[in-house]
């Protein structure tokens, strides 16, 4: 077998073949696919059916694993799952459910976990159970909306602090936390600019949980904010991946925003089960 790196689109996004990322890989095999993540920022993986365990020893490859919290029903384990189906009986959850409203939330442009203090590196997501049509996952690159600025614009947004808030982005999807559970979201720092350790590569680190840039009027936060989201997601900087069973996709959190699409929540069944690596990069300020 002989590991190939193809781009998927002349911006960003690569397939991966001709590894088997189920079994141990040696440094010098995780080496290229860690520099193929660096410069890709979305890595597609097909036909690896993975274990839980599989995933776990995979995904650490990247780093350590964020431990999930709060609501996601993968509460306690490493594992976030975005699925229809309820954990334990695997019966089809109403759509009207409060955890689907939590799900739905997926459908707008974020980075897993920017609202944390310590933010992710990456998402690996397998698919487990894809359903015969929709839920598909779109990318969009947030070094593409960096390198689209003036030199001007990138000066004066070097220093930008942003707070993300999951209240807030949990809010515009329509859902709303018991008092005890707002008591233990807590907003987070991070500078705006992200500088890729491994290339040097800029992007900024954007997406629904950004509520505001620290010291700005709202309304000029929120247009910042807005205009990014619209340079990362101009036609050519996105990507739209189509599900199979069985393929396994990595993401960059910090250079890259992507968010679910629609499906038939009451006739098919969808299940993807998601790892989260923490950056380590702790709160910016
Ligand atoms: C995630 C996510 C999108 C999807 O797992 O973080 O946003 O299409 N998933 O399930
Ligand atoms: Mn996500």
């Amino acid at each position: 077998m002989t590991l190939t790196v193809s781009p998927v689109t002349s911006e960003f996004c690569a397939r991966v073949s001709g590894v088997d990322i189920n079994q141990p890989l040696d440094d010098a095999t995780f080496a290229i696919i860690r520099a193929a993540f660096d410069e890709h920022l979305v890595l597609i993986f097909s036909d690896q059916p993975m274990t839980d365990e599989q995933q776990i020893m995979f995904s650490e490859r990247f780093g350590p694993l964020e431990g999930t919290r709060g609501v996601n029903p993968g509460s306690g384990t490493p594992f976030a799952r975005q699925s229809n189906l309820d954990i334990n009986s695997g019966a089809v959850i109403p759509a009207d459910d409060r955890r689907m409203f939590y799900q739905k939330a997926n459908m707008f442009w974020h980075a897993d976990s920017s609202f944390k203090k310590v933010p992710s590196l990456c998402s690996v997501l397998t698919a487990r159970i894809v359903p015969p049509e929709g839920g598909a996952t779109e990318f969009a690159s947030t070094r593409a909306a960096y390198a689209s600025l003036s030199e001007a614009e990138k000066a004066e947004f070097e220093e930008l602090v942003i707070e993300h808030d999951f209240a807030h982005s949990r809010g515009l999807a329509g859902f709303t936390f018991t008092a005890a559970e707002l008591a233990n979201i807590n907003p987070a720092r991070h500078r705006l600019v992200r500088t890729n350790k491994a290339n040097g590569l800029k992007s900024v680190m954007i997406g629904v949980h950004a509520k505001c840039v620290v010291g700005w009027p709202e309304d000029e936060s929120r247009a910042l904010l807005d205009d990014l989201l619209a340079r990362a997601t101009r036609a050519e900087n996105t990507y739209r991946h189509e599900w199979r069973a069985g393929d396994v996709i990595v993401w960059d959190n910090q250079a890259a925003v992507h968010r679910a699409t629609e499906f038939d929540t009451t006739h098919h069944q969808r299940l993807m089960q998601r790892t989260t690596i923490s950056s380590g990069i702790p709160v910016a300020t």
